[in-house]
């Protein structure tokens, strides 16, 4: 039906989408980072750093960094860009965006952070070299807009990092989906008092597009050159495109 799309395993309306995932990060804003790292085991920060690496970006190069949330990957971008260069972060909701402006200044960076849609970004054609985005387009509800929008603002020959949950190797779904409907939720309630926010970020992972998918995608929204690096057995993958 128009005008549908999925919250984790359920159906709604777009709208309700929207305001659903808002909530969602409303709430765990505050327990995001320690989170990650206790769900990942601290893993994620080896992911974000791949995706960096891959990513290739020299100093004085201009980085836009999509669905930012608290940062991880804005920093680490300005730190390879340099002094010369530029980074900005976005996200659409205001209390991820607090915290990683927080953290930025906190370690030292001054970063512009704007609020926005990545579906709507708010930036002219072709003004940087490098998008990111980094456990965002799960969330975004018209993923094809967005991957669009990336493309129009990044100059021809520019990157885009696209690192998100995927789909694991099949041996190891049982033991992933245990982890995910069991420990997930169980470890949400206990640190962040919120079992159905990682609820919801266990059935959006199995909403996701697949890695050929989303490679798939990112050819429609004008991206060639599109690879595709795994990254824990599938657990996670960082898709890069080049802009056509
Ligand atoms: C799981 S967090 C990832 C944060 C950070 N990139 C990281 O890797 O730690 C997902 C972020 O996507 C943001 N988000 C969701 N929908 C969005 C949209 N349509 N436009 C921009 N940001 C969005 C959320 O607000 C949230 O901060």
């Amino acid at each position: 039906m128009a005008g549908e799309s999925d919250f984790g395993f359920e159906r709604v309306s777009e709208e309700d989408k929207a305001r659903r995932v808002a909530g969602v990060f409303e709430r765990v804003a505050t327990h995001y980072d320690l989170m990650n790292d206790l769900m990942s085991l601290g893993l994620h920060r080896a992911w974000k750093a791949f995706a960096v690496t891959v990513a290739r970006v020299r100093p004085g190069e201009r980085v836009l960094d999509v669905a930012a949330g608290t940062g991880d990957l804005a920093r680490a971008f300005a730190k390879r860009v340099g002094p010369s260069g530029r980074v900005c972060m976005t996200d659409i909701n205001g209390a991820m965006l607090a915290r990683g402006r927080d953290r930025t200044v906190d370690s030292g960076l001054l970063l512009p952070a704007v609020q926005c849609d990545a579906e709507r970004l708010p930036f002219a054609d072709a003004s940087f070299d490098c998008v990111s985005v980094g456990f965002g387009l799960r969330n975004m509800t018209h993923k094809e807009i967005a991957l669009r929008e990336m493309a129009r603002v990044l100059r021809r020959g520019g990157r885009l990092l696209v690192l998100e949950f995927s789909k694991v190797r099949k041996p190891l779904a049982p033991l992933y989906d245990l982890y995910s409907f069991r420990v997930l939720p169980w470890l949400g309630a206990r640190v962040a008092g919120d079992a159905a926010a990682y609820r919801y970020l266990a059935e959006s992972i199995r909403r996701h597009p697949d890695q050929e998918t989303l490679a798939a995608m990112m050819s429609d929204a004008g991206f060639e050159k599109v690879e595709v690096f795994n990254l824990a057995a599938g657990v996670v993958a960082v898709h890069r495109g080049m802009r056509l």
